[in-house]
């Protein structure tokens, strides 16, 4: 029999000046905004790594996260509580069709290597998914395309995972058949799949924070893709990210975000594609 001390402590409410506090922390560091209705998940995923860690007290836990070296790693293991990783490969039919189409005329006057970028990418089954569309566009062209599909996610473990290129059946359910056998092969554990070395090699996964735009060398893009990510940000932020993003694209390159992130926004030397299924932007020629 347990005793009662076995028992989970329950969760405790956030006090909520300790609300507030976490708010900036989250919003500071990540841009990720967490309204009210999230108060609750937020308390139990601090309280469940806090558990972890023997720590009781939520500014204490907040102390220790913004202090040295320790806490940047203590970051990391947080950042992975409390983001949302849920991912799928082929997960946007729509908008893998815009891509596809856009491919298939840059195909035609290729000149230089065609460069793609998922930006929060989670553990690699949207850039993955990318690259098998552009090597699927080149075989059916007979051409070769020189491609590279850059990924970035602020999740140190999601693109560990994203590297391993090891999923699990369920998440291809959407891919279609003829991608499954081109580019998958079945792997060791029972009921996985394993991403192609070839598909593998086209793909770099590199940790980036969205926030932190200005330092990154990424520039010249043909695609961007940033699905599901920016509805995490405030209403500014997503503005700011999607005119920095469009900063990062070649003249005529496209900017693919998730339908249901509508931008009610000004967006700078880009226009709206023309395309009911898909949020996306063009970069101006000029
Ligand atoms: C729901 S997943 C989206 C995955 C994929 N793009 C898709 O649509 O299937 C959101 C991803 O955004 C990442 N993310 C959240 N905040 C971020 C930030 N500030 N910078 C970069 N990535 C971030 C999370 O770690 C997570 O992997």
């Amino acid at each position: 029999m347990h005793s009662s001390s076995w028992r989970p402590k329950p969760i405790a409410p956030l006090p909520d000046d300790e609300f507030v506090a976490w708010q900036r922390l989250l919003d500071e560091r990540l841009g990720i905004e967490v309204p009210a209705h999230r108060r609750h998940f937020l308390e139990t995923s601090l309280t469940l790594r806090m558990r972890e860690l023997g720590i009781d007290h939520y500014h204490e836990y907040r102390q220790r996260l913004t202090k040295g070296v320790s806490g940047v790693v203590e970051w990391m293991a947080l950042i992975d509580r409390i983001t949302v990783q849920e991912t799928r490969f082929f997960r946007d039919a729509d908008a893998i069709q815009l891509m596809r189409e856009h491919i298939e005329r840059r195909i035609r006057s290729a000149t230089r290597p065609l460069a793609i970028w998922s930006v929060g990418c989670s553990t690699g089954e949207e850039p993955y998914s990318l690259a098998m569309v552009a090597a699927d566009v080149a075989e059916q062209f007979g051409k070769r395309l020189a491609f590279g599909v850059t990924a970035t996610d602020i999740s140190t473990p999601a693109l560990l995972k994203a590297r391993e290129a090891t999923y699990p059946e369920r998440k291809l359910l959407e891919m279609p058949a003829n991608y499954r056998e081109q580019f998958m092969l079945p792997a060791e554990q029972e009921g996985h799949w394993q991403v192609l070395s070839e598909v593998q090699a086209r793909c770099c996964f590199t940790r980036g924070n969205l926030l932190d735009m200005g330092d990154s060398p990424l520039s010249g893009m043909d695609i961007i893709f940033c699905q599901n990510v920016l509805i995490y940000f405030r209403k500014n932020r997503r503005i700011e990210i999607v005119n920095n993003l469009i900063d990062r694209l070649r003249p005529g390159g496209l900017l693919i975000l998730g339908a249901g992130e509508v931008i009610e926004t000004p967006v700078y030397r880009a226009e709206r594609v023309d395309d009911k299924r898909v949020l996306a932007y063009r970069r101006r020629m000029i």
